[in-house]
């Protein structure tokens, strides 16, 4: 196994995870797990991979230097993707210095067995020479994505290893941007932004403003999953900024789970009318685990680009239905509606006997910091001509009230 140069001194020597496909509710086509390895007259090694993968970062380390002769080892996330080879790489060099944060260092005692770790307690503005202009800077970046996260950069090269922010979960052979494609990079990095990143959207615009305060240019952004940016870094800082502010298109998702076709009769009714009105819409029916199911970690980068979400469930037992319930719960912990920009959306469904389910989705989008905009519509078993007719009219309306944001 090979390490890949992204410039002279500094490789990829990561760990690519082909078979993953569920990564805490998200649904993945495999990732990796970047680890970087910097050679100056010292040898860093930046973060490493998820247990199991030990072997990958060692014969990658192996095939530009011993890794015996790594003098320092960056951690800039606790979290067992990025550090679990960390018991193997102390084993192998007792006594090495690791660089993290402090708060880190309480996180990493949960995770290992870490008597005999020679921790580094590092604040934003601390630096590490490795020589032949090779000098690392450290920048805490707490919650981004855990508590104990920071950003390493490389002041030289102008490279930012930032961890899980501005990265994305593939798995290919190509490790550049360029080499996927600007559009396929950017759409990958939006599913991670928006499955894991949307809650800190405060956050990440405070981090960004602090780097330009701090003068950091930034050539080449090298984060710990997916393809590294060097031709589209502006790009991929840009699109954070915007997703940040809740930037988003002329576009509604309908979102939505069906029993025996009423409800999913009055979605595609809804969207009829959207699109009278011009408006870009995509209808995702749930179902998890079936195939025509769309999974929500793959409707969240829908809503994201969208002004309006509308979420739809038949009554079953007083209840949403339970793929209904999933996303629901999924959407209230992201809570979309709160990026810059307010989203607005409506519940609908059909029931058989007292309903009510409009009622536990209506309450739910407001928690998700969406502007429900009407009571929400359910119909009696089955919508007829004028309730479809109605709800085609309500997508129209909906229409222009996107228009008009
Ligand atoms: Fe990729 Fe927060 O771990």
């Amino acid at each position: 196994m090979k390490a890949v140069e992204i410039v002279k001194g500094v490789y990829w020597a990561g760990a690519i995870d082909w078979n993953i496909r569920d990564y805490h509710g998200y649904t993945l086509p495999g990732t990796t797990y970047n680890a970087y390895l910097i050679v100056g007259d010292k040898i860093a090694l930046i973060d490493s991979a998820y247990p199991g993968f030990d072997s990958q970062i060692i014969e990658r380390v192996s095939s530009i230097v011993d890794p015996k002769k790594i003098d320092y080892l960056i951690a800039n996330h606790i979290e067992k993707d990025h550090s679990g080879t960390l018991p193997a790489l102390t084993k192998m060099l007792p006594g090495v210095p690791i660089y993290c944060t402090e708060n880190a260092v309480k996180g990493f005692s949960k995770h290992y067995d870490t008597a005999g770790w020679n921790f580094k307690v590092v604040t934003s503005g601390d630096t590490l020479s490795l020589g032949k202009g090779k000098t690392l800077a450290f920048l805490e970046a707490p919650l981004l994505h855990w508590p104990d996260s920071m950003f390493t950069y490389l002041a030289e090269e102008k490279i930012l290893f930032p961890n899980d922010a501005f990265g994305q979960h593939i798995a290919t052979s190509q490790r550049f941007d360029d080499e996927i494609g600007k559009e396929e990079s950017l759409k990958q990095a939006q599913k991670f932004y928006g499955n894991l990143i949307i809650p800190l959207a405060p956050r990440v615009l405070k981090k960004l403003d602090e780097v330009g305060k701090l003068g950091l240019e930034i050539k080449i952004v090298a984060p710990s999953h997916g393809i590294i940016w060097r031709s589209y870094a502006g790009d991929i800082l840009g699109s954070y900024v915007n997703w940040s502010r809740g930037v988003s298109k002329n576009k509604a998702t309908i979102v939505y789970d069906t029993m025996h076709g009423s409800t999913d009769a009055m979605a595609k009714a809804f969207a009829e009318g959207l699109m009278e009105e011009g408006i870009e819409v995509k209808v995702c029916l749930l179902k998890d685990g079936k195939a025509e199911g769309t999974h929500r970690s793959n409707i969240v980068p829908e809503v994201l680009d969208s002004k309006a979400i509308l979420v739809g469930s038949p009554t079953l037992q007083n209840q949403m239905y339970p793929t209904v319930a999933d996303f629901m719960s999924y959407l209230k912990g992201l809570e979309p509606g709160k990026l810059g920009r307010k989203k607005i959306g409506f519940a609908f469904g059909s029931h058989g006997g007292h309903g009510g389910t409009i009622k536990l989705i209506t309450d739910d989008l407001k928690a998700a910091g969406i502007e429900v905009v009407n009571d929400g519509i359910e119909v009696y078993y089955k919508p007829d001509r004028k309730e479809i007719e109605r709800c085609t009219e309500l997508g129209r309306e909906l229409g222009r009230k996107i228009k008009s944001m």
